[in-house]
């Protein structure tokens, strides 16, 4: 069996809301798995972002746990073993596109040739002639696809990409995922794809459904692994 990534029992969170508290997540029960692709699915406020947040550490649940069997600690996840890729533009105002994506290794404080991992992951993506670009000299899809340079130059074991082609049109959306997607065969990297493009998910072996909190669906569920 794979090694289990990240393991979510009964994980719940609500937040605070005018005077109640809502279940932005309620009650999921998953395991993650490497070499996973799966497409985390549901409508706008369904608690797909939330998901993410969670199982990157990066939020803690009101209740139940989310564990990294196979990764360790919450403190010692990012950006190292998992890269999360934010809905919103993450990128850093004052640095240049190749010094955003070399974020990651300096904060790994990463022994490789940084330049040469810089530039691969920018070739990856089609932005070698953005390398020496300020963030606001980009446009919307330009930030997401130097956003994705970012999460896989370090060779995460999780990528967490929170709708990456959420700014893009139909074929350059395609075409981020083909990338993204060529560039991760055979390895045992494992990638969530929060989205509501269908066209996204169903290019994913494994498809999560969120309804309004609540996982409804996953191919693979825990009973069955
Ligand atoms: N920081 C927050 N404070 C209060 N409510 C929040 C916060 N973040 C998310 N929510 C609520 O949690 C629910 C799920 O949000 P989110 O995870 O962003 O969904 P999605 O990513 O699927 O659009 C929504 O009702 C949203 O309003
Ligand atoms: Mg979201």
């Amino acid at each position: 069996m794979p090694d289990t990534l990240i393991e979510a029992q009964s994980v719940g969170r609500r937040y605070p809301q005018g005077g109640v508290s809502i279940a932005a997540v309620a009650s999921a029960t998953f395991r993650l798995h490497a070499g996973d692709r799966v497409a985390l699915v549901g409508r706008s406020g369904s608690g797909k972002s939330t998901l993410l947040h969670l199982m990157a550490g990066l939020d803690v649940p009101t209740s139940g746990a989310v564990t990294w069997p196979a990764l360790g600690t919450a403190e010692t996840l990012l950006p190292e073993k998992i890269s999360l890729v934010f809905q919103a533009p993450s990128l850093l105002e004052p640095l240049t596109v190749s010094e955003n994506v070399a974020l990651p290794l300096l904060m790994a404080k990463a022994t490789c040739d940084i330049h040469r991992a810089v530039a691969d992951a920018l070739t990856t993506f089609g932005l070698e002639n953005l390398a020496r670009k300020l963030p606001e000299q980009l446009s919307g899809g330009q930030m997401q696809r130097v956003a994705m340079a970012r999460a896989i130059v370090g060779n995460p074991n999780v990528i967490l990409a929170d709708e990456p082609t959420g700014q893009l049109d139909g074929p350059t959306g395609r075409a981020l995922l083909d990338a993204l997607l060529a560039h991760l065969a055979g390895t045992q990297t494992a990638l969530v794809i929060a989205t509501h493009d269908p066209a996204v998910a169903e290019r994913m072996e494994r498809m999560w459904q969120m309804e309004r909190g609540t996982l409804i669906e996953t191919v693979n569920p825990v009973e069955d692994i």
